[in-house]
């Protein structure tokens, strides 16, 4: 089963998507994952996208359906895909469902996450993340049992991202409305949209993903 998570900044997505990995064997794509994966190792092409992603900006059509249709073309997911970040605009949604027809699959279901924009706000200003293992927190939300140690791998090597902070979420947010919004009608009208409360705690919009996903199982 390969479905979109859809959202805003800060609705939740990468979290969502790390709980179906664990419960469903999925393997989740993540664009924004994958640029700063290709930064951090100092590739060309992540010198390029640097600057671009901390001022909260797209990155091009080109570069981001390059780096998912070289996943869809190597990586095995026997529990499916879980696009997380991508599409983000008209022209990778085509893409996406080219690609997926390309290697004969589809795409089962695509979950709209509605956050308002002052929880956007909260949430990203709040994030952080263990550098060693990729599990996310929050200074409120979520907090490792013991402080300063990662409950997942044990870990203290924590950090922030350089695009959390309030001026590139201006960016972000904008680049959401104009460009990523239009594909709640675009894949509305393909019948395969479901909207949940992104609001919700953690383990509610996870119960409210599960139902979306057992209604097309
Ligand atoms: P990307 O990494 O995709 O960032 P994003 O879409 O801005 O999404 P986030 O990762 O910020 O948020 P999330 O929805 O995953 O929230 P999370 O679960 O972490 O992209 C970064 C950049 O890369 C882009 O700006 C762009 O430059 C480039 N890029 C990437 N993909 C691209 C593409 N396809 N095209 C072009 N450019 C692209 O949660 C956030 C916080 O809230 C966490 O601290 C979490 O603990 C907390 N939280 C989560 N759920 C809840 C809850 N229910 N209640 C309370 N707190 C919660």
């Amino acid at each position: 089963m390969n479905i979109i998570l859809l959202g805003p900044p800060g609705a939740g997505k990468g979290t969502q998507a790390r709980f179906l990995v664990d419960a469903r064997d999925m393997v989740q794509l993540s664009t924004g994952d994958m640029l700063r994966a290709a930064r951090s190792s100092g590739t060309d092409m992540g010198k390029k996208v640097a600057a671009i992603m901390d001022a909260g900006e797209l990155v091009t059509d080109e570069i981001v359906i390059g780096l998912i249709e070289e996943q869809l073309t190597t990586t095995k997911a026997p529990g499916g895909f879980i696009f997380d970040g991508f599409p983000r605009t008209l022209a990778q949604a085509d893409a996406l469902g080219e690609l997926l027809a390309k290697v004969g699959q589809s795409l089962a279901t695509v979950v709209e996450m509605r956050v308002d924009d002052d929880a956007l706000v909260a949430r990203i200003t709040g994030r952080y993340t263990c550098g060693d293992c990729g599990e996310g927190y929050h200074d409120t939300a979520k907090q490792p049992a013991k402080d300063g140690i990662c409950d997942n791998c044990g870990g203290s090597n924590f950090k922030r991202r350089p695009d959390d902070n309030e001026e590139s979420l201006k960016t972000r947010l904008m680049a959401y409305y104009k460009e990523t919004s239009p594909l709640i009608g675009y894949y509305y009208a393909k019948g395969l949209l479901q909207s949940v409360n992104g609001l919700d705690s953690m383990d509610g919009v996870a119960e409210a993903i599960k139902s979306a996903l057992a209604s097309v199982e």
